[in-house]
């Protein structure tokens, strides 16, 4: 095992909508059943936002962590805020959440790697912390998929869920930590939902481009379910086994696996892969369903307040998602 300049995790918060969706549910609006659903996905309800903004979750779930972290807000020297489901195109979500906080003045930017996006924020804050700029950085993933999920489409509806979570992350030295980032853009085609067309008035209407991408429908998101499952349960072993390696430590030395919780069927074909017990995967999936960037850290949350996930557990957190994009960061709690 390498130890090197890594981060400690000092606080977690978590914020969802009251709103519960169950199978049931679903079975309402769209041909489908409990039965279905659950052999097939592992869920079994998702939380819906009721009408507040994406910010409103990623906000609570920062002050949550902030706070747990022993912290004011003031001592925040960065805010990294994941998601693909923002507010506005500008400001940012970030910006949003700094203003909810009350403070001004720390750099604060999104990214968006989808359901990626809490393993890129975690791995982009430890690089700031090491470079000793900063001493805490906030890393929070909020999403609500409701905003851009197809309602008519029974074989991605029944999937997503909105909520957000946080971490906040400071500098540790001689410690366990590795991460492995990557991207395959060629299967962007494969989950897309669109921004605004390009209109304006000094177009030729006449001029086409042909931007090789599935043909939208309004803003909603498209999936190509089997084209993502291949993709997914090859790229969760893959991220887990690369982070393992760049810190010398074999996966079944992991005491926890967080996924991200995208389905139970792919993180039991990754487990095997991995020969990685499935009692080391820590699963909410059931009761909030697929939540994009927000699922790890969601997931990391329950780990940490029932018990599960202990001070000095050697963990993997792992995402995989649009773009596509894939990535594990390997850290000690
Ligand atoms: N209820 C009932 N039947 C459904 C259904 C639903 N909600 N959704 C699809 N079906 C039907 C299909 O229409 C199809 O019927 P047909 O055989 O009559 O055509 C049948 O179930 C099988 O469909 P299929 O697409 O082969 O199912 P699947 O086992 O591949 O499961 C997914 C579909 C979407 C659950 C699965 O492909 C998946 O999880 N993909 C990855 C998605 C993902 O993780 N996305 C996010 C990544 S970050």
């Amino acid at each position: 095992m390498i130890k090197t300049t890594g981060v400690r995790i000092c606080g977690t918060g978590r914020a969802v909508p009251e709103l519960v969706a169950s199978n049931d549910d679903y079975a309402k609006i769209v041909d489908t059943n409990d039965e279905w659903i659950t052999q097939r996905t592992g869920i079994k309800t998702r939380r819906i936002s009721n009408g507040e903004p994406n910010y409103y979750f990623g906000a609570k779930a920062a002050a949550e962590a902030v706070a747990d972290a022993g912290l004011t807000a003031a001592d925040i020297g960065l805010i990294i805020c994941a998601t693909c489901t923002p507010d506005y195109y500008t400001p940012s979500e970030a910006c949003l959440i700094q203003r909810e906080l009350g403070v001004t003045g720390c750099p604060a930017i999104d990214i968006n790697c989808a359901c990626s996006g809490f393993v890129y924020g975690v791995d982009m804050a430890r690089r700031y912390l090491a470079c000793g700029d900063i001493k805490y950085a906030l890393v929070v993933a909020t999403e609500e998929l409701s905003k851009f999920t197809d309602y008519s489409d029974r074989s991605t509806c029944i999937l997503f869920g909105d909520a957000a979570a946080a971490v906040v992350l400071e500098k540790r030295d001689d410690t366990l930590f590795s991460s492995f980032t990557a991207a395959d853009g060629s299967g962007a085609p494969y989950l897309a939902a669109r921004a605004l067309h390009t209109i304006n008035p000094f177009r030729d209407e006449s001029f086409t481009y042909e931007m090789d991408m599935p043909e939208p429908h309004g803003h909603f998101l498209l999936q190509d379910g089997k084209e993502v499952y291949k993709f997914a349960t090859n790229a969760l072993p893959t991220a887990v086994a690369n982070a393992c390696e760049k810190a010398c430590i074999s996966p079944d030395e992991l005491d926890a696996v967080i996924p991200h919780q995208a389905n139970v069927r792919i993180i039991e074909t990754a487990a095997k892969k991995l020969h990685v017990s499935m009692d080391k995967m820590v699963l909410n999936i059931a009761e909030y369903g697929n939540t994009s960037s927000a699922s790890i850290p969601n997931a990391f949350y329950d780990g940490v307040r029932s018990g599960r996930i202990k001070r000095g557990d050697k963990v993997c957190f792992v995402g995989f998602g649009g773009g596509l994009t894939y990535g594990a960061v390997v850290l000690e709690y």
